[in-house]
């Protein structure tokens, strides 16, 4: 793996030759932003949406960086490897500066990186554990920025306790998970949290919104309280590595039947078909 090709300013390098100045201000402070992009049977997934996705974080923490799709390409196709189901990591910092300094000098020129990795294929219909935690969180999730250690405690915290996700609370309503978006299917629909800068707009979330939409799924996109999210018949947690991943246990209890439901199994065929033809 140290010797996969990854790209750095401009440059394709092996992994174990690619360094950035420790005044990088990704490095000293998270001064940066990022995107995790799908590519199945070598086609980007949802190219445009993850591209809009970024030019939206990079105007919202004020980097100037303003690449055409096709030049995106061009960086990032030489680096998809063998194999039906990988993740680009493209990473932009604001660059290096030459002192540390919580603001920001105007003439910075921005870092930027991406690599290719293979996702790790995971059986999903026997569903995972997830808990609620306390979202503590910013107020500006709607930006994937790479300072993440509020997302990092909070995974951390459920991994301990032998679970794949924290679902987040705010004011006792959900959010989100720490690395992913949430489904519910309350009272026979499908729920997902609006769009807020509470949550991070998942371009799988939109998929998932879609095909229900196409395929006469009852959904809606409404807020979920604590206590509707403990009646739901169905949870599901959304994102580009994970997929549809349906949670069988929230806070050690059953939910729903303990069982993937009915809905996770159409939308999971749905899902896939549509990865097959885009
Ligand atoms: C906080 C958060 N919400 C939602 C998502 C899902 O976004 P996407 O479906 O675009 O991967 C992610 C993905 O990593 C995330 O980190």
């Amino acid at each position: 793996m140290q010797n996969k090709k990854v790209y750095l300013n401009g440059e394709y390098l092996p992994l174990s030759e690619a360094k950035v100045s420790v005044l990088d201000r990704g490095f000293l402070f998270g001064d940066g932003v990022y995107e995790v992009i799908p590519a199945y049977f070598g086609k980007l997934f949802c190219f445009d949406a993850h591209l809009e996705r970024l030019n939206k974080s990079l105007q919202a923490v004020r980097i100037d960086l303003n690449l055409s799709e096709a030049q995106w390409l061009e960086i990032l196709q030489p680096l998809l490897i063998e194999g039906d189901a990988q993740y680009v990591y493209l990473q932009i910092s604001r660059g290096v500066a030459d002192k540390r300094d919580h603001a920001f000098p105007s003439d910075c020129t921005p870092t930027v990186f991406a690599m290719c990795s293979p996702i790790t294929p995971f059986p999903k219909e026997i569903g995972v554990k997830a808990i609620t935690l306390d979202d503590m969180r910013w107020e500006l999730c709607n930006i994937k920025a790479t300072t993440l250690l509020a997302n990092i405690l909070l995974r951390q915290q459920a991994v301990e306790k032998q679970c794949a996700e924290a679902i987040l609370i705010k004011n006792g309503y959900a959010t989100e998970g720490a690395a992913s978006n949430v489904f519910a299917v309350i009272n026979g629909v499908l729920v997902t949290p609006p769009k807020t800068d509470d949550i991070l707009l998942g371009i799988t979330r939109e998929v998932v919104l879609k095909l229900a939409q196409e395929n006469n799924m009852p959904v809606k996109e409404a807020v979920i309280t604590l206590e509707a999210l403990k009646t739901a018949t169905e949870i599901w947690l959304t994102s580009s590595t994970r997929e549809i991943l349906p949670v069988t246990h929230l806070d050690d209890k059953p939910v729903g039947t303990g069982q993937v439901g009915k809905f996770w199994l159409t939308m999971q065929q749905y899902f896939q078909d549509y990865k097959k033809a885009a």
